[in-house]
């Protein structure tokens, strides 16, 4: 299907769209549904993007298998392959988490037992890569980076002696340290995170969200400072292969969380909720997904719309998670949304793509 476009028209309900306005309040208008259309990018490549970090219209970066690292600068149009230069097995890392602030500096995160989980650094846009992080505990198994701004991030790993392992930095991702586990509950025997977009770790508002499955239900830890942290029961189906894959708020109340099962990808049933006090309760959707989910974006600008995005298509809410409406079957990993509705899609088979919301 690559550079063919998508060209799907949504469900035609009278449904009203919210616009935010500067102030950041909700203002209900009468408008149709949007029509979203995902227009597929050449990147010339087939690996699987997890990672996907948009950071303005020319710019973005993706990551995935192979340990390959794709960047942008003219807004899709041309990719260049700018990952680290690995050699034998390490050639087959993969990326599955970037967080990038400029076509300059990035962040990435391999995945995988022991010492394969890894984070790298770069400043002058891939041409030189520096391993700033090399896991040693044998339980660990990273899923997710995630920063609040250029300066502090986490990293989340499957739990270690009982609870989620998280690891910081204060330096732009040179340098990381472990933080303490006392501050977080502990987790479920069989209970871990999914690698699957970089969102089972998320900040928005000074506030950090981890998503979990491996057991029922799907969890969702929350903290205000990354540090001490809480956990609340949502509404999703935790499985081995099911839970909360991607976890976002757009502020430090209003949040989705998505999922379901990786294993069941057409199942449609408790794979969304939604939250308004900052996590600590969950309401499952009135109506899910198309099917299991591993990414999620609210749409700034535009305060109760957020996309979801998995192996059988995308959806979108006009309702802070209430109620998803699918747009398009072609299958992605993870979506981005910017300031301004230019959203962002990556998966499998090279699939990238933009749209605009309107
Ligand atoms: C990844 O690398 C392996 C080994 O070099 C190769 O067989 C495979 O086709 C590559 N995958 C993609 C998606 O390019
Ligand atoms: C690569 O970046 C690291 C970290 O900034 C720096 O220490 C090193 O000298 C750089 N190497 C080259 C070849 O530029
Ligand atoms: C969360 O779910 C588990 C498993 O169903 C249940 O044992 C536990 O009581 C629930 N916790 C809360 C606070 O509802
Ligand atoms: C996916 O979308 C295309 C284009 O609208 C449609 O022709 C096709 O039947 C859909 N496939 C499924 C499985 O829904």
């Amino acid at each position: 299907m690559k550079g063919l476009p998508f060209v799907i028209s949504t469900a035609v309900l009278a449904t009203s769209l919210v616009h935010a306005s500067s102030l950041g309040t909700c203002h209900p208008a009468n408008r149709s549904p949007p029509t979203l259309t995902w227009s597929l990018l050449n990147t010339a490549n087939t690996n699987q993007f997890r990672g996907l970090a948009p950071v303005s219209h020319k710019v973005a970066w993706v990551s995935g298998t192979n340990s390959t690292v794709l960047r942008t600068t003219d807004g899709g149009n041309t990719w260049k392959s700018v990952g680290p230069q690995l050699t034998g097995p390490d050639a087959e890392l993969e990326f599955r988490d970037i967080q990038a602030w400029s076509a300059k500096k990035a962040v990435i995160l391999s995945i995988g037992f022991g010492p394969e989980s890894r984070i790298y650094f770069t400043e002058d846009g891939g041409k030189n890569w520096t391993q700033s992080f090399g896991n040693e505990e044998e339980a660990a198994f990273y899923d997710c980076i995630a920063f609040e701004n250029e300066k502090r991030g986490l990293a989340m790993s499957d739990p270690v002696d009982g609870k989620i392992r998280l690891i910081e930095t204060l330096d732009g991702g040179k340098s990381w340290s472990v933080i303490d586990s006392a501050g977080i509950p502990p987790a479920r025997a069989n209970e871990w995170g999914f690698a699957a977009s970089g969102t089972c770790l998320t900040t928005t508002a000074g506030r950090w969200y981890v998503g979990t499955g491996g057991e029922d239900p799907g969890r969702v830890f929350y903290s205000s400072d990354g540090h001490i942290w809480d956990v609340s029961n949502t509404t999703l189906l935790g499985a081995e292969a099911a839970g909360v894959f991607s976890v976002r708020f757009r502020d430090r109340k209003h949040g989705i969380a998505v999922g379901g099962d990786f294993e069941n990808p057409t199942g449609n049933m408790n794979n969304a909720a939604w939250s308004t006090d900052g996590g600590r309760t969950w309401q499952s959707a009135a109506r899910f997904p198309d099917g299991y989910r591993s990414g999620s974006s609210w749409v700034p600008g535009h305060c109760d719309m957020a996309l979801a995005v998995g192996s059988t298509g995308s959806d979108f809410t006009l309702d802070g998670g209430r109620t998803w409406i699918g747009f398009d079957n072609g299958t992605f990993d993870s979506v981005e949304c910017l300031e301004g509705g230019l959203c962002w899609a990556s998966g499998a088979g090279g699939r990238v793509a933009r749209l605009y919301v309107k």
